[in-house]
This record gives C-alpha cells, structure tokens and sequence, in this order.
C-alpha cells in the first residue's frame, strides 16, 4: 500500500513542494529529491514517473542543475514529464534548442493553446485555449527529433515523444492560477498507471512507525522532548506520538513572552485534548525579551529567538535524559529556511536546521498545513485544533517592526491582536482568513485626541487567505469592517493611525519579518 510512485527531482522552484502537494491530493505518494540524491535513489527505486521541477536557472548557465546521473530519459523505464526548466532541461538533452528570445518571456498569466487537443495529458478539459501561469525567460525554440508541439502560447507550451511518454510542460500545472492544472497532473498521473492509494489514516501509521524505528534503532529507552506550541502541528504531532511513545514522550511549552492574549491558557487545553499526559510549562519569558530586544533587524530576531528557543531545549534535554527531540516542523518551513533541496532561504525559520546533541525529529517534514489539518481530523482532534489559524514559533515578536523589542510594545500588539481578532470573530469572518497578523510599525506619528496633539504608534493590519502559504491574497475588508477596526484600535491612547496592507506573497510574505 501507498508505495512513492512519483520521483520528483528538484531544481529550486519555490513550487516543487506544491508539485507534491498536488499528486498527493491526488491521493499518490511521491519523493521530491534534489538530482544527486534522486540518483542514489534510483539505482535502488524504479518510480513509475519522474517529474522534473522549474527552476531559475538557465539551461546555458555554466553552474545548471543537470538530470541525475542515474535517470534514464528515453521514457523506457518511466514516464517523465519536464515542468519549466524541467522540460527546457529535456529538450537540451534530448537534441533540441533552447533560448531567451524576449517575445517569448512569460510571467504571470499566460493563454495556451492546446493545439493537439486529443493528446492524453489533455483529457477532459473543456476548451482549447487555457488560462495558465508561468514564469519563465527561456524557451524551447527547436523541439528534440521526434517530439511535437502539444500546446502553444507565444512559443512552444507544451511538447511529447511519439509514445505519449517523455512530455514537458512549460508553465506551472501546480500553481493554483493554472486553472486545469491539477486536472493535466492528474492525466499523467494515470498516464502513468499510477494507483490512487495514499490517505491519512495510513500516513498516521507510517510516521509512527517511522518514529518508533528511528528511535529504537538509536536507543530503546531515551524520552523524546516534544516541543508543542498548542498550534495545530505540535499538537497533532503529539496526538500522533503518544499512544506509541507512551511516557517516553515528554511534552514542553515554552513561554516565549510573545503569545497572544490566553495563548497559553489554550494550550493546555489543547494538549489535553490531544489526550497528553504530561506536559511541562516552562516560562522564559523574561530571557527571551532581554535577548531579542538588542536587534531590530528581522532576521537578527529571528537568530535570537533561534539561540534562546535551543538553549532551553538543551536544558529539558537534560533534565528529562532526552536522547531525542521532536518538532513539528512543516515542509514551507523547510522550503523558505532554504533547507528543502535547492531552494533558497527567505526565512530563518526559528526551529528550522538547529543542530541538536540529541537526534532530532522532523515527522512532518514533507507535510503541508492542510495535510496536518487532514492527520488531525482523522486523529479526531477536535475542530479547535484543525481549523486553528497558524501563528509562528517566534510569535509577536515578528509583529513588532521597524523598532526595539520592548515588555511595553508587545503589551501592545498583544492588546491590539485581541481587539481586531474580536471584531473579525463577531462579523463571522475568522473562517474565512487564513492568517491574520497584527503588527507595530517602527514610526511614531502626529495625531490629534480630544482637541489635544498626541505623538503616537502605528498598527498594521494584514489578513491573508491562502491554501498552502507558499503563496497569499491580501484580505480585503468591507468599509464597515475596515472602519470598526479603526475607530477600536484608535481608542487605545497610544495608538494614532491604522494600516491595512493586502500585499500578495509574493512580493510580500505573510508575517512582516
Ligand atoms: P511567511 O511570513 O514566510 O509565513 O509567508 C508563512 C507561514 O509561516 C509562519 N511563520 C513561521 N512559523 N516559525 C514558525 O513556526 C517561524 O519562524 C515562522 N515564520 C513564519 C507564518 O506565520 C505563516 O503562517
């Protein structure tokens, strides 16, 4: 049951993971490596197909990723299909051409012809010219001998070998704005006989047995210290932990000093929920503040929060004799860490790439959000867990920008957070954002209270809907909404202006550091 099928090779798209996502939508199990690795893997796995990701390379440039040594690109062996640099990277190998011709350039929205509308990897799409995104300045100009052109846009889209099984593709099926992406995925998925087997009742028991070899190939005896922050990973991961780990697992909250109001409080309840025993509630708060405080810069932050958050696993390591450490750790974590293959960092995520005394444990490591959602529900989490929106590990910290860390100013984001996430729960709106960050922006400014000039803070309010994080819309609220939320926050004696900022990720990410 649930074998990987799919071989996804990863050349630094910041979409390889949502290739993934999608297939096990699709309900098939794959294995996204970078082209060294997935040619070790090879020589020991035959995939069923091997997707080969975009990337922001050029196929010319002297330091491109190439195919794995290993991969055989005939489509004997497996069917292939080349997405972006994936299939500029197959023509070039193949014998064809591939260049930058300005006319061709695509980014964003692109419309595609599907010329040869009865090929298979078109199946049961309705009209011939399809909406799709792309983002690419290279393109194949010549197709390799044998290959014909599938699909158009101001260049070649698409191309196949005659046997339907070495295909490329050259906008993104995976991104949500490709409007029949899924459904072409979904076409070489069955291309490819593949079988519809993965669900998240045997995921929950392939991680546990994961786990349990892990640890007992290492020690059969030592705890597991799982840091939980009550948020729906940690949580469902101590679900999932404890009825195989049993006492050896030892759950710890840390009070960072950047919770939300009753964050903590919720925790509890939600652990217990999760059915654990034992957790332990140790407060750092105050060490925590006296060290991010001396930086503004987000990424210097972040690298504090990163140094005080290990040194305290450290010493629950010890006292509980941990031999290992668990975290719940997401596959975007990994990717915008710059830890996932070949992509590069965006940011330092605080428990991302930590070098522990201890094995650590990263169950979840492939997952995504919705995936995590699914594990909870099928653990019979209760809803307060799987719908819970996500907040991150360093907290209102991130939310304050621009200036000093203070006890004051997180007082302040933590009071304004609670007024607007109230407003927004009372207008029924939480189901429908994703994420919703409240921040202090590092500029004072003039206002004017009660006839009298006060100089004052400014807040920022962003919501943010989204599927996977890797990509966000702004939220935009109604002026009734937008104007109740205005005249609360201002009510607070320091605070003069509001800011509401609906920048898309990209450009924008969703926290503000
Ligand atoms: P960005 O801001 O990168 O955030 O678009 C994507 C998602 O990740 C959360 N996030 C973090 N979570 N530790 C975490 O546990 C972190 O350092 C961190 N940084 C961002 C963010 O809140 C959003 O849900």
């Amino acid at each position: 049951m649930d074998d990987i099928q799919i071989l996804i090779v990863d050349y630094g798209s910041q979409y390889t993971l949502v290739i993934g996502r999608t297939l096990r939508e699709l309900s098939v199990r794959n294995i996204i490596l970078s082209p060294k690795k997935a040619s070790m893997w090879l020589s020991k796995n035959t995939p069923k197909a091997v997707i080969l990701s975009g990337s922001n390379y050029s196929v010319h440039n002297t330091d491109a990723p190439d195919l794995p040594k290993n991969l055989d690109i005939s489509g004997k062996k497996y069917f292939i299909l080349g997405v972006c640099y994936g299939m500029q990277l197959l023509a070039h190998k193949n014998g064809g051409k591939v260049d930058r011709p300005l006319l061709h350039r695509e980014y964003g929205g692109a419309m595609v012809d599907l010329v040869k509308k009865d090929h298979p990897l078109w199946q049961g799409i309705e009209n011939k010219k399809i909406e799709v995104w792309a983002s690419h300045g290279d393109t194949v100009r010549k197709l390799p001998k044998g290959y014909f052109t599938i699909a158009k846009s101001s260049g070649i889209s698409a191309m196949s070998d005659a046997k339907n099984r070495v295909l490329g593709i050259q906008f993104h099926p995976e991104v949500n704005d490709t409007k029949d992406g899924k459904r072409i995925l979904q076409n070489f998925l069955d291309l490819a006989g593949c079988v519809r087997d993965w669900n998240p009742t045997n995921l929950i028991h392939k991680i546990q047995k994961e786990v349990l070899d892990e640890i007992n190939k290492v020690d059969k005896k030592k705890n597991v210290i799982l840091g939980v922050s009550g948020g729906v990973d940690s949580t469902t991961l101590a679900a999932l932990l404890a009825p195989v780990l049993k006492q050896r697992l030892v759950c710890v909250a840390i009070d960072t000093g950047g919770m939300r109001e009753n964050e903590m409080q919720e925790l509890k309840l939600n652990i217990k929920k999760a059915g654990i025993k034992k957790l332990v509630v140790v407060d750092k708060s105050k060490e925590f503040v006296e060290n991010i405080s001396t930086t503004i810069h987000g990424e210097e932050k972040r690298a504090e929060f990163r140094k005080v958050y290990k040194k305290i696993f450290e010493e629950q390591i010890k006292k509980y004799k941990a031999g290992f450490i668990a975290q719940g750790t997401l596959a975007t974590d990994i990717i915008e860490s710059g830890k996932a293959g070949e992509s590069t960092m965006i940011k330092t995520h605080h428990n991302v790439g930590l070098k522990w005394a201890v094995n650590d444990l990263h169950p979840f490591r492939d997952l995504f959000k919705y995936e995590v959602r699914e594990l909870a529900r099928a653990l019979k989490l209760p809803s307060s867990i799987y719908e819970r929106n996500p907040f991150p590990g360093p907290g209102l910290y991130l939310r304050i920008v621009g200036t000093p860390v203070s006890k004051e100013h997180l007082q302040l984001v933590r009071e304004a957070d609670k007024t607007v996430t109230e407003i927004l729960k009372k207008n029924g709106l939480l189901k429908d954002i994703s994420q919703l960050v409240v921040a202090l922006l590092g500029f004072d400014s003039v206002g004017v209270k009660g006839d009298e000039r006060v100089y004052g803070h400014s807040i920022a309010v962003r919501a943010v809907q989204t599927v996977d994080f890797m990509t966000t819309r702004g939220y935009h609220f109604t002026p009734e909404v937008t104007n109740e939320i205005i005249s609360a926050l201002t009510k607070h004696k320091n605070i003069v202006r509001v800011f509401f900022d609906m920048t898309p990720k990209p450009p924008a990410t969703t926290e503000f550091e």
